[in-house]
């Protein structure tokens, strides 16, 4: 990849709309919040815990993962966690995240609510008052626990109403299919939150569509695999739901074998609302920008192509309809100032060809 690719990714203003505050849990982190904390860790070094994140599917990454979660156990914890990915955010240009947390993770730990909610809560507030990102919260609910304890949950979450914006699911998919949330979100969007869902990461495709039909889910997470139902892909296209891909995640638990294999660009090229994320990504091998970079690099994007998907990030994102239009005007500045430059900078008008097509309906600003 040229510098000037990855310069221009770095400076891209961008949302990111799928990234668990657990899964930026960094190893040196967890050896710090051990050591104050003084919970015993079955790894004797950063290094040896870094050492095990070579996973095989999901059931083995989320194993990690919630152990992994053992060591955040107060408020200030929490804090410090979401402190820190927000810091990470505003050196990767991220305007806007909207952030999941497990609730269950941690209350099944015996720590409070309050804790986890007060903590992050207190970190998105310092953001919000000085250079950002702008926040969103959604609590997840885990999917391989039974309804009732999600239904709980719901209910324990009522104090923080305003400060959790939606619902979401995540956790082993393979035999926990949306239906079996269908009572918990159909509650959850009556009391007023949002609500979003992974799909279609390891489940099948016909799971996309029961997360839209029976959840009432506006985004997919991941939802990848509905590229198996060219119907399902025309229904996402028509009806511009949009997925919240994440490429390298999606490699890093063999969803799919490499880069070139992955339908993220097949799924750009049928006019999907794409957005490029994280997800976990102190476990997964790279930030926002390094998911962006990875899809540059494989499809040969040009810097109009990432430009129309930090504006679909925006537009897929729950800001409201006037910040939207700024953060994507921004977007488009952005891309005009390299236009300008681009003799100077010393890179073609087109480094390839775009691959994002002009008539996507998110695409309007294309330049
Ligand atoms: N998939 C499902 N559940 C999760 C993930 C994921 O990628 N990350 C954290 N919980
Ligand atoms: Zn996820």
């Amino acid at each position: 990849m040229s510098n000037a690719i990855a310069e221009f990714i770095d400076g891209l203003p961008k949302a990111e709309l799928h990234l668990h505050i657990e899964g930026t849990l960094e190893p040196e982190m967890v050896f710090t919040l051990a050591e104050r904390n003084r919970v015993n860790l079955p790894y004797s070094s950063v290094e040896a815990l870094r050492a095990a994140y070579d996973f095989e599917n999901l059931q083995d990454f989320l194993n990690l993962y919630y152990q992994a979660t053992r060591v955040l156990l107060t408020e200030r914890d929490f804090h410090d966690l979401a402190s820190a990915y927000l810091a990470r955010a505003r050196a990767q240009n991220i305007r806007h995240a909207e952030i999941f947390f497990d609730p269950q993770a941690h209350t099944r730990r015996g720590v409070p609510l309050a804790a986890i909610v007060e903590g992050i809560g207190a970190a998105l507030d310092e953001a919000s008052r000085s250079n950002g990102p702008t926040t969103r919260l959604i609590a997840c609910f885990l999917r391989d626990l039974d309804a009732a304890d999600a239904m709980r949950t719901l209910d324990s979450l009522l104090p923080w109403r305003a400060r959790i914006v939606g619902v979401g699911l995540d956790s082993a998919e393979a035999n926990n299919p949306p239906a079996k949330f269908a009572e918990t979100f159909s509650r959850a969007r009556r009391l007023g939150f949002r609500a979003v869902a992974h799909a279609g990461e390891e489940g099948p495709a016909a799971f996309v569509a029961d997360a839209l039909d029976k959840l009432g889910a506006e985004r997919i997470d991941h939802g990848v695999r509905a590229i198996e139902d060219p119907e399902l892909v025309a229904r996402l296209v028509r009806e511009q739901v949009p997925l919240t891909v994440c490429p390298l995640s999606n490699i890093r638990l063999r969803v799919y074998s490499d880069m070139p294999h992955h339908p993220v660009s097949r799924l750009i090229d049928a006019g999907v609302l794409v957005t490029i994320n994280s997800d976990d990504p102190a476990y997964f091998g790279g930030y926002v920008n390094a998911n962006y970079r990875a899809v540059q690099e494989a499809f040969d994007l040009t810097t109009s192509d990432l430009a129309a998907l930090a504006k679909a990030s925006f537009a897929a994102s729950w800001l409201e309809p006037a910040e939207k239009a700024t953060k994507i005007e921004e977007v488009q500045l952005y891309l005009q100032r390299l236009n300008k430059a681009r003799a100077a900078l010393d890179i073609p008008k087109h480094h390839g060809v775009n691959r994002i097509p002009i008539m996507t309906p998110f695409n309007v600003f294309h330049d």
